[in-house]
């Protein structure tokens, strides 16, 4: 199964506005540009998001065979709906992996997703608990792939010795504005069991246009500077960052505005040039190359 190259998040969905058919005729339009993978969580929206991407479903039923789907599960809000959560907190157990899936099937209309991820690193994952899991879930046909989201290699590693197939990716926080993973072993893993990282927050949750740190003033420049040399704009840039790397990134978009959404695909034919990528990091980092 092939994702597509960028993938749609519906983290921020509940800002949208959008619901049912509304949702279903901006999932179309995001199919059209080329995106057919959407990035969900059970938590997301304190347990909403599901629900309502569900409602754009069933709106359009031709859509839901049209897509990938990624969920998550393991983190655990305090929430009215989900009553029996005394505190915020992590469940890698079977039972919980297992009975969020089901909810997340029903919340989406749907009998299957194409990947579930553990959506944090568990201090209390048993990985042989996740094995059982991923097992059973695979073997009902409610889950097509798994992988991870914010793990540790030694973390992902751990898990991985106890499955039989291999996790498919690890979704992290990856950004021109957040380097940790190209330079702590995390995209290094990624290389060596070729497997393709997910990207989240790609514009740094939009401190890239909006933060007034040194950080960010520095790389909003030097961005600047390298799609005025593209003709490209500030967004495309910062995604053309990220796809540059040789572990095949797939960024993970956040806005619900289809420009936005566009913006990440045209990074796609706009390949940043060594030196160009090199502005970038220098310009992030804030020191010059040993
Ligand atoms: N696995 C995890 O733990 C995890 C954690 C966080 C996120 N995620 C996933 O990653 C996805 C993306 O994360 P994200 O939403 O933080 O991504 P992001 O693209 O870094 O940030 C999106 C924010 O940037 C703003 N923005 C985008 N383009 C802009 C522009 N040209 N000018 C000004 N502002 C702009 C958006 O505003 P508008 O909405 O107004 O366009 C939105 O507030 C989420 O939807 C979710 O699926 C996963």
């Amino acid at each position: 199964m092939e994702l597509s190259n960028i993938i749609a998040g519906l983290w921020r969905q509940p800002e949208w506005g959008l619901e049912g058919a509304e949702l279903a005729a901006w999932t179309r339009e995001v199919l059209g540009l080329g995106i057919d993978t959407i990035d969900l969580a059970d938590i997301y929206g304190g347990y909403t998001v599901e629900e309502s991407f569900g409602s754009a479903l069933r709106a359009d039923p031709g859509l839901r065979d049209e897509l990938k789907l990624i969920t998550k599960c393991n983190i655990k809000l305090v929430s009215e709906r989900r009553p029996q959560h005394q505190r915020h907190g992590y469940d890698s157990s079977r039972a919980h992996i297992v009975d969020s899936v089901e909810r997340s099937l029903r919340a989406l209309g749907t009998d299957r997703v194409e990947v579930l991820l553990l959506h944090r690193q568990d201090p209390l994952m048993d990985p042989d608990e996740v094995a059982a899991a991923f097992s059973e879930l695979e073997t009902s046909g409610k889950v097509l792939e798994f992988g991870v989201s914010n793990f540790t290699p030694s973390h992902l590693e751990a898990l991985q010795s106890r499955l039989s197939r291999p996790l498919v990716t690890n979704q992290v926080e990856a950004s021109v504005l957040h380097l940790d993973p190209f330079q702590d072993g995390t995209f290094d893993q990624a290389l060596t069991r070729r497997f393709r990282p997910m990207a989240w927050s790609p514009l740094g949750g939009g401190r890239l246009f909006s933060g007034d740190g040194e950080q960010e003033v520095r790389v909003r420049a030097a961005a600047s500077r390298i799609a005025e040399e593209l003709g490209a704009s500030v967004d495309t840039v910062a995604y053309s960052f990220l796809l540059r790397h040789p572990v095949g990134l797939r960024p993970i978009t956040g806005s619900g505005k289809l420009d936005r959404v566009a913006a990440a695909v045209r990074a796609m034919e706009a390949p940043l040039s060594r030196d160009q990528w090199f502005d970038l990091w220098t310009a992030s980092t804030g020191s010059p190359l040993p």
